[in-house]
């Protein structure tokens, strides 16, 4: 879908905003002269208020060339942020998504940011995954081609759009991974998909089984042995920075179907960890939209891809594994292994790059989802400043993060008398928790932050419109801003 911005609007369909209790902007008010009043007439027919959300359409109205102009709320004007014209947009485009409108223009008044924002939304909104529907009819398909955000400031906005066009491209690439089936998207053509990004400026690295062998990495390796695909590692990164400056570092879990292995998951929705590599998603994501965007910062991403399966050569219950950090680990259940995966990307990481702070995603807990839901990831730290600067950039990005506790009082869930430490807790108290320290364990002094993912990484049937699918692309957009914000230039 193409996005542009314009002075003064030529779509087929014209969206307007509306302020709390009915006021009108500026746009509306011209429709509804053009339109002898047609606009103050529908608002009285209907109970329509201009609150967020708030959505009128109104077809085929005379004295327009458009084909219908569409009011959107925006609700109390004083109000109005980044966050609320990102959903306002989105709103609009996804109710004319497969209208039969072709192109649409959405008028909005703010500063060059707030403008990107909403084309951002339009963005979110008109993302699908229709890959592999064949039959879809003809009046399913989406209609719209093109949306352009209109407003006197639209020059200023084109500039930036440059500064924004990037994250949705990178949030569109993270879906487009954690939507893939897992019959397409293994670790190594995953691992072929990343190096394409190299024509963005990305350097990446593939290592297989022979060099983290070499490494040591035998709890990633452990994860993988029962699959018939090479478990891969592979590192990316962005030189944006000044030479010398510390690398800012993300890892991901991507573990591209999950079926527990021999403790293996019951049926019901199995299905759906084709998207348990949603952290690596969201670091490939951010990562191209960094390069995209040219960011001034020196950034690394790495991911460990490995399937999770049961098999002959499956690790077992009650397997003892040593770590690349050395510590061994006694295998309790084979279903609690993105943990096992990061325990040794997050070593690697912090052993070859010395990095600023390390920031791991991972769609890690079920139990994170009991606690959370979708509307918040969890994340554990041991470096409350990098966490406040998390929560700013989640509430400004509108991917929000919420804190969980970590701390030695949990360790004991996941000492055993057999090994180092045992890869799950007691029962199910505090899943979470346990994994989490369980990662901390990994970590050697270094500022981190591990954000569990489970809950906010997948998302299907969510009512906010700049979700359309299950896999959401989150983490994308939280991390942007976060380096947008605190560690460039
Ligand atoms: N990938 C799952 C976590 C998950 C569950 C993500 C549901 C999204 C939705 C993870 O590997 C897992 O299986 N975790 C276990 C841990 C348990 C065995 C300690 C879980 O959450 O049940
Ligand atoms: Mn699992
Ligand atoms: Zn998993």
């Amino acid at each position: 879908m193409k996005i542009s911005f314009a002075a003064s609007a030529s779509g087929d369909a014209i969206a307007a905003p509306v302020f709390a209790d009915r006021a009108l902007s500026d746009a509306a008010k011209a429709l509804d002269s053009a339109t002898s009043g047609a606009v103050t007439r529908a608002i009285e027919a209907s109970r329509f208020k201009g609150g967020a959300g708030d959505l009128l359409e109104i077809t085929a109205p005379a004295g327009v060339d458009a084909t219908r102009i569409v009011l959107f709320g925006l609700g109390d004007k004083a109000k109005l942020d980044g966050n609320g014209a990102e959903k306002a947009v989105a709103g609009v485009i996804k109710s004319i998504l497969i209208s039969g409108a072709k192109s649409v223009s959405v008028h909005l008044d703010g500063d060059a940011e707030l403008l990107c924002r909403g084309a951002l939304g339009a963005s979110l909104a008109a993302y699908r995954f229709d890959t592999y529907r064949t039959k879809l009819s003809d009046d399913k398909k989406p209609s719209v081609q093109s949306v352009e955000i209109v407003s006197s400031d639209a020059a200023a906005a084109e500039k930036l759009w440059a500064d924004w066009a990037p994250v949705a491209e990178g949030v569109t690439l993270a879906r487009n991974l954690v939507n893939e089936t897992p019959n397409v998207l293994y670790p190594e053509s995953y691992a072929e998909k990343v190096k394409e990004l190299s024509k963005l400026g990305l350097e990446v690295e593939v290592l297989g089984e022979a060099e983290m062998e070499k490494l040591g990495m035998h709890a990633l390796l452990g994860v993988g042995q029962g699959s018939v695909r090479e478990s891969k590692m592979v590192v990316i990164k962005w030189n944006g920075g000044k030479s010398g400056d510390k690398p800012l570092a993300f890892i991901g879990k991507g573990v591209t179907f999950d079926s527990g292995g021999i403790s293996l998951k019951p049926g019901q929705g199995m299905d759906e960890m084709k998207g348990d590599m949603g952290g690596s998603a969201a670091v490939v994501g951010l990562m191209a939209a960094l390069a995209g965007r040219k960011a001034k910062a020196n950034v690394i991403g790495v991911i460990g891809l490995v399937e999770n399966m049961p098999d002959g050569n499956a690790q077992r219950p009650g397997d003892i594994v040593k770590s690349m950090s050395g510590q061994t680990i006694e295998i309790h259940n084979t279903d609690a292994e993105g943990r096992l995966v990061l325990g040794d990307v997050l070593w690697y990481t912090q052993d070859r790059f010395d990095p600023k702070f390390m920031i791991n995603l991972a769609t890690l807990t079920g139990a994170i989802l009991i606690a959370l839901g979708h509307e918040h990831a969890g994340v554990f730290s041991n470096d409350d400043d990098l966490v406040g600067k998390l929560e700013k950039a989640g509430k400004a990005s509108d991917e929000t993060v919420w804190r969980l506790p970590i701390g030695p009082e949990y360790d004991r869930q996941i000492d055993t008398p057999n090994a180092d430490m045992k890869n799950v807790g007691e029962g199910r108290l505090a899943g979470s928790i346990t994994a989490a320290q369980f990662l901390k364990r990994h970590v050697n002094e270094k500022p981190w932050i591990h954000i569990d993912i489970a809950g906010t990484g997948m998302n299907a049937g969510s009512k906010d419109p700049r979700i359309p699918t299950f896999g959401t692309g989150y983490g994308v957009r939280l991390l942007d801003r976060l380096v947008r914000d605190n560690f460039e230039g």
